[in-house]
């Protein structure tokens, strides 16, 4: 266990992963099946051919500034375990917001219907139907790896019943008739041309289709803030995360974009503008 712990540690710190120790330690434990402070306790334990195959087999792909959590295959998110890979997005801790918002703005209403653009890992939407049982959620996703990994995080918080799922591009795959009290999406939203820009983990091996908001990161959002309305019900809302960057942007395009009354925008931990909750009229 030493031994492994030490080579990895140098690997990774050489490939430039910051937390390259914490890293080695982790992926140890997950392939041996152990909390991480056992491997302090047991520093002379030898794995076993095998394991030890598995575990570097693990430290390469690290090497490569592969997600850790690809790696170990979850992501904790609203206290809930959701399982994560190549072709879906790592639910972020910032996205928790959203959750709670969400809560907050159907609270007053029975059995609440959320619709949920992109729903990724589905750490937003099952975590809202593990939340409230009486909440069900629509969820529409254009990636089908995406739509794999939403059904599977459902099927194993035992909401899967109530949480509808349907690929496609935004609203095209509803009913032209339905109506939400909530439409909730943390959609693409970084301009095409930083990509490249962002740490290896997040340009090199997240899904691009969850990242790429076309050539001002607007391009979603702005179809969203046209089309969300059509399937609200009167004095329903849009809650939308967004680029700390992007609050005036989505500010004029709200108030352009016609139909919305009211735009309240909250802001994340670090104090940035992350969260923006519009309300359709109610008559
Ligand atoms: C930033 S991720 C958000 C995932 C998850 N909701 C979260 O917060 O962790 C955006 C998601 O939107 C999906 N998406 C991108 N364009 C879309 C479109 N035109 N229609 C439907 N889903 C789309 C992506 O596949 C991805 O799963």
């Amino acid at each position: 266990v030493a031994a492994l712990l030490g080579l990895a540690e140098v690997i990774l710190r050489e490939a430039g992963v910051e937390t390259a120790r914490l890293d080695a330690e982790v992926l140890l434990g997950h392939v041996l099946g152990w909390p991480r402070h056992r491997l302090l306790a047991e520093r002379e334990h030898d794995p076993g051919w095998e394991l030890r195959g598995r575990f570097l087999d693990l430290v390469e792909r690290r090497r490569r500034r592969e997600p850790l959590q690809y790696l170990t295959g979850r992501q904790e998110f609203w206290s809930l375990d959701f399982p994560v890979g190549p072709g879906v997005l790592i639910p972020r801790p910032e996205t928790e917001l959203l959750v709670e918002e969400a809560l907050r703005l159907v609270a007053g209403r029975p059995d609440p219907l959320v619709l949920e653009i992109g729903p990724g890992s589905g750490a937003v939407a099952v975590s809202l139907a593990v939340a409230r049982a009486d909440l069900r959620v629509v969820a529409v996703d254009l990636s089908e790896t995406a739509c794999g990994y939403t059904r599977r995080a459902s099927l194993l918080h035992g909401v899967a019943e109530r949480v509808d799922l349907l690929r496609g591009d935004l609203f095209a795959p509803l009913a032209p008739g339905l109506a939400a009290d909530l439409v909730v999406a943390n959609p693409p939203y970084v301009a095409a041309g930083t990509l490249d820009g962002l740490q290896p983990e997040v340009a090199r091996h997240e899904p691009r289709l969850a990242l790429d908001g076309g050539a001002d990161g607007l391009e979603v959002i702005r179809r969203l803030l046209t089309e969300a309305g059509r399937h609200l019900r009167p004095g329903g809302h849009l809650l939308l995360e967004a680029g700390f960057d992007q609050g005036e942007a989505i500010r004029a395009l709200a108030a352009r974009s016609g139909g919305w009354r009211g735009h309240r925008v909250l802001t994340d931990l670090a104090g940035h503008p992350r969260l923006h909750v519009l309300t359709f009229p109610s008559g």
